[in-house]
């Protein structure tokens, strides 16, 4: 499962980016928004930043307008991917880009089936909001799983990206769910890495080496 960070922040991309496992980069409307920049300048900055697939999301609602703009975002970079909401025209402008061979990520989903329509129409990958759905009293992680099993089963290309991932935990049942990508906040990056136990372990092989240099310091000098 690769891993990717949900993020607009080009800081956070370059800091995860240099521990070398940045598999790709999610953005949303309400991210770049959140950076108060031009959203050009900073889609083009992440595009190069990160090798691989950057999702940038269209912002019209009719699907002629959303299959223009997917165009523009997708002549970005090669590493460009057009993300379009799961509605009535997001299918028609996803269906349409497919067959211009331009990568498709059907964003705001919280169905099984509206995954099958997604695959149906040629997306890329399909992202489902786990966090989202926990909010609303659902079971996320339920709904990723069933979408793993039933693109296995029906043999759809479709990648599964398990998005809205809230902490540690969604990521790891992610990836035993079988989801192919798992898109995090920089916060829930950093804890992937963090446990006490490490912390701790760290403190005490550091101090036993800095006692060992103290003694050997103390005979060299005695
Ligand atoms: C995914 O592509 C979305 O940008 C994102 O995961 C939404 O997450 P949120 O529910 O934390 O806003």
């Amino acid at each position: 499962m690769r891993l990717f960070l949900d993020t607009a922040s080009i800081e956070e991309i370059r800091t995860v980016n240099a521990w070398g496992v940045l598999g790709g980069v999610t953005t949303n409307p309400t991210l770049v928004a959140r950076e108060g920049l031009d959203p050009d300048e900073v889609w083009k900055e992440i595009l190069t930043e990160v090798k691989g697939d950057v999702s940038l999301e269209v912002t019209d609602l009719d699907a002629d307008a959303m299959v223009e703009q997917g165009r523009r975002l997708a002549s970005m970079g090669p590493n460009a991917i057009v993300k379009v909401p799961m509605t009535p025209d997001g299918l028609t402008a996803a269906s349409r880009l497919h067959a211009e061979s331009i990568r498709v990520n059907v964003t705001l989903v919280f169905s099984a089936a509206q995954a099958i329509l997604a695959a149906e129409a040629g997306a890329y990958c399909v992202s489902p909001f786990l966090g989202r759905l926990d909010d609303v009293a659902s079971d996320g992680i339920d709904v990723l799983r069933t979408i793993c099993d039933l693109y296995a089963v029906q043999g759809y290309d479709t990648k599964v990206l398990a998005a809205s991932l809230r902490h540690p935990m969604h990521v790891v049942e992610s990836a035993l769910a079988g989801a192919d990508i798992a898109t995090m906040p920089f916060d829930v990056f950093t804890k992937l890495v963090k446990h006490p136990l490490t912390d701790l372990g760290l403190d005490r092989f550091l101090a036993d080496w800095q006692g060992l240099r103290t003694e050997l310091d103390g005979e060299a000098s005695a």
